[in-house]
């Protein structure tokens, strides 16, 4: 079923982003400490990293507006939703984060391009990952979150069981 694929993709997906963003940390570091210069594969793996932070703000908004059962647009409803810390992570906490997560990643390209001192363009690349690495951990699930969700998901299992347990199953089908 397509919701499942799509969590499914959006759950490995979330690991290569943390690969890139981990091996664009430390070329900057490398960068900045022994005074490198930014070179092409600095500038390709940046470019990944924005490439993959892209696909999954169209995966996740995909699960947001037509595929995931956690998410409340109703208006009506929202009381519902924010008093509920589950729908309220889904609905709003997670998808602000990360949109603010994929926006910087995107800004600290742009901004990086438009500097020309290679010493400035590491700091600055350095400076925004490292805000995303926060931001990262802060908006998405780990296994000291509020909200538990498989490290590596392989299929739907629990997430049907809490829906299950929810009377909540309308929209799995
Ligand atoms: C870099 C960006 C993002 C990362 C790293 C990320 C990471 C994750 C992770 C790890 C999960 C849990 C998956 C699972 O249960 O196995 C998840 C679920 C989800 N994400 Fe994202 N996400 C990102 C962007 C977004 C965006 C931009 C949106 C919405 C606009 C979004 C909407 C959702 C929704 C609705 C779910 C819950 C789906 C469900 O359980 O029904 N995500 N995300």
């Amino acid at each position: 079923m397509l919701y499942e694929f799509i969590l499914i993709f959006h759950n490995w997906l979330r690991w290569i982003i943390c690969f890139f963003l981990i091996v664009t940390i430390l070329r900057s570091l490398n960068g900045v400490i022994k005074k490198k210069d930014f070179n092409k594969a600095d500038s390709f793996f940046s470019g990944i990293l924005v490439g993959f932070s892209h696909l999954q703000l169209i995966l996740g908004f995909s699960l947001y507006l037509f595929l995931s059962p956690f998410v409340n647009l109703e208006l009506a409803d929202f009381k519902t939703t924010v008093s509920n810390v589950m729908m309220r992570f889904w609905t709003l906490e997670h998808p602000t984060m990360m949109i603010l997560f994929v926006i910087l990643v995107q800004a600290s390209r742009i901004i990086v391009k438009r500097s020309d001192d290679p010493l400035k363009k590491h700091k600055k690349n350095l400076t925004f990952m490292l805000i995303c690495v926060f931001i990262l951990i802060a908006g998405s699930t780990w296994p000291f979150s509020k909200i538990q969700r498989p490290l590596f998901r392989s299929s739907l299992e629990k997430t049907k069981i809490y829906l299950e347990t929810n009377n909540n199953l309308e929209r799995l089908s």
